[in-house]
């Protein structure tokens, strides 16, 4: 396939060009450094901040697919994840790339935003001690990321594209297993932590994957 990677020098960007070149596919970087890609690989400059929608739509043209690993990489950085992904979804519409892969994050189903006033008040994956003391506490200290999140979930949800969104807990740099648990619309019970490189993975796999689509997946080891 030719996939168009976003945030391609992050934590899980960088797995999923390592693990993309390795199952042969034709990689496009969109990042705000290509001089930050591993050699050989095709970088496309774009700051999702700022983005140049014609700069942007010749990064993304005949992909097959965008997978995206997009957020703050410091508070400079603070609320990209919905407008940077908003600039995504306009230019996957003006160029016809339909599939698009995110990550948001285990506590965003459980935040509002507009689109999504009523939210359900826990997670159906969540146990006792994640729903009553992790959850609530976590939300409260990430408050404005988790909303940045829920945008950028309602915005894929009103887009007309083809969606799926993977929602991990805890992310953790290691190596690859691809042993872990994943299941459609709600969090996985017990499950704190995941490898970066496996998120990597399932966003990878749920190409092949037609069900996916329109899903949110949780995923945990
Ligand atoms: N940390 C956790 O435990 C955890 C848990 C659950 C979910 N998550 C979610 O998973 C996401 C990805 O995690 P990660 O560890 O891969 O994050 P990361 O290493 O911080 O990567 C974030 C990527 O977003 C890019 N980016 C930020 N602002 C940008 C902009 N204006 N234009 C273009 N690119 C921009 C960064 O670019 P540069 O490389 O140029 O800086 C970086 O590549 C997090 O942001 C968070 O929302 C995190």
């Amino acid at each position: 396939m030719k996939l168009a990677i976003v945030a391609a020098t992050g934590g899980i960007g960088r797995a999923l060009v390592e693990q993309a070149l390795g199952a042969r596919h034709e990689v496009t970087a969109v990042v705000r450094d290509p001089s930050r890609l591993p050699s050989g690989v095709n970088g496309a400059r774009v700051d999702l901040g700022d983005a140049d929608p014609a700069a942007l739509e010749a990064a993304l043209a005949g992909s097959d697919a965008v997978l995206s690993g997009l957020g703050p990489r410091s508070r400079a950085d603070a609320g990209i994840t919905a407008p940077g992904t908003r600039a995504l979804i306009a230019a996957m519409r003006a160029t016809g790339v339909h599939r698009i892969v995110v990550v948001s994050a285990a506590p965003t189903s459980t935040v509002a935003v507009a689109g999504r006033p009523n939210p359900p008040r826990h997670d159906p994956g969540d146990g006792f001690v994640m729903r009553h003391v992790l959850s609530p506490m976590i939300r409260r200290i990430l408050r404005g990321h988790y909303e940045d999140l829920a945008e950028m979930e309602e915005a894929l949800r009103a887009s007309g594209l083809e969606w799926t969104v993977v929602r991990p807990p805890r992310l953790n740099d290691k190596p690859l297993s691809g042993r872990y648990r994943r299941a459609y619309g709600r969090n996985i019970r017990g499950g704190c932590s995941i490898p970066r490189a496996d998120v990597a993975h399932l966003m990878l796999r749920v190409l092949d994957e037609p069900q996916s689509v329109g899903q949110f997946i949780g995923c945990a080891t």
